[in-house]
């Protein structure tokens, strides 16, 4: 059984280390759509899947071929792709596609094993995250659009420190050599995947306060390729201009080091991108309306909808500064391109079916 072109899925690749705020992401774009998003009824608990009304998210850690032992056994890291079954990820991300169920397998993170598998049916929006959406070029040509969270390895620290070490009780030297030993399979399978993505949300440590190594102010940059179909990057003021915006004073309340804005254009691995960034974080987040205001493109149903959405979600890691701005437009970005494939599909039945 196949569902016609009109409301075939579209599929979406969020690719990130793990630990590096992909859930986060989810349920903020999850919310842009209008419903949160809650593991399917009646199946495995341990299951990694979130479905919501328009939504499916699945966890790429799924598609392991080897389980904890196995990747032992062989000296592997997850990160590996000797670790994953691209075949079978190709072929189930394809199968929903083209509106077909898959049995999609289950890794259960507690018991490091293999689990039975679960049925997924074709929904609206398929999200698949996880450490490789973009490494196979089979499963990269399927994505409608894609987004990399590049967590630099500062920021990275900061935060495994925070949940390692206050949340789990792992010590500081254990973290450090956690994440020294997973670097050279981040650097070689992980990193390389943000060249193909259409935006890449860059988590740096702030320029603001010299020599800052404490990782909780930061400098976010979005980064969106030029000329992806159904994709117009937001700006600042004015579209391809080079700006650099300070926009505390009357309308907004910024106590040390401040709020920095930049826009402009630029090339990231050979592509033509427009860049926007935020160093700083917001003291008051209904103020937000204030910076909203000055951006466009910004893809919001009504006024104030970036402001709404962030003081809703506001208990969210992240949404006193750039990562939690950013993600919320992203949110905005994907479900403006969802709308746009919807209406031209509905537009041309026949070159939808074609295409
Ligand atoms: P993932 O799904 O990639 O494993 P999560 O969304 O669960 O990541 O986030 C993991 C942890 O990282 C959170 O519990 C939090 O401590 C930290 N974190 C994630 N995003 C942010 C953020 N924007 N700002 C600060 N900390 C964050
Ligand atoms: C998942 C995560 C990996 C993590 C792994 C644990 O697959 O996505 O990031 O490293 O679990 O692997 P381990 O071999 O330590 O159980």
């Amino acid at each position: 059984i196949s569902c016609s072109a009109a409301d075939k899925t579209i599929v979406i690749g969020l690719a990130a280390d793990s630990g590096c705020g992909k859930s986060t992401f989810m349920r903020r774009l999850t919310s842009v759509f209008g419903g949160a998003a809650e593991p399917p009824k009646g199946g495995n608990p341990d299951s990694n899947t979130l479905i919501s009304d328009t939504t499916t998210v699945i966890c790429l850690d799924d598609y392991h071929s080897l389980d904890r032992t196995g990747r032992k056994e062989k000296g592997v890291t997850a990160l590996d792709p000797r670790a994953n079954d691209f075949d079978l990820m190709y072929e189930q991300v394809k199968a929903i596609k083209d509106g077909v169920a898959v049995d999609k397998p289950i890794y259960n993170h507690v018991s490091g094993l293999l689990d039975p598998p679960e049925l997924i049916k074709p929904p609206k929006i398929l999200v698949i995250e996880g450490l490789h959406p973009m490494y196979d070029s089979r499963v990269r040509d399927l994505l409608d659009f894609s987004i990399y969270l590049d967590i630099s390895n500062e920021v990275k620290f900061a935060w495994k420190i925070q949940r390692d070490m206050a949340e789990r009780g792992h010590s500081l030297e254990s973290i450090k050599a956690s994440i020294e030993a997973r670097k050279p399979d981040f650097d070689a399978y992980i990193d390389p995947q943000k060249q193909y993505a259409d935006a890449v949300i860059e988590v740096l440590p702030t320029q603001l306060i010299p020599d800052d190594n404490e990782g909780k102010v930061l400098r976010v940059r979005l980064i969106m390729k030029e000329g992806i179909k159904f994709f117009n990057p937001v700006y600042l003021f004015d579209e391809g201009s080079t700006i650099s915006w300070v926009p505390c004073g009357r309308k907004l309340t910024c106590s040390y080091p401040g709020i920095k804005f930049t826009y402009g254009p630029d090339t990231y691995y050979g592509n033509e991108v427009s860049v926007l960034e935020m160093d700083g974080q917001f003291d008051r987040l209904d103020e937000l309306i204030y910076v909203e205001s000055h951006l466009s493109n910004i893809s919001t149903k009504f006024y104030g909808e970036i402001t709404q959405q962030m003081l809703k979600l506001s208990d969210f890691p992240g949404s006193n500064n750039g990562t939690g701005l950013f993600q919320t437009i992203v949110g905005l970005k994907i479900r403006d391109l969802y709308e746009q494939i919807i209406a031209t599909r509905a537009a041309a039945p026949l070159e939808a079916t074609k295409a």
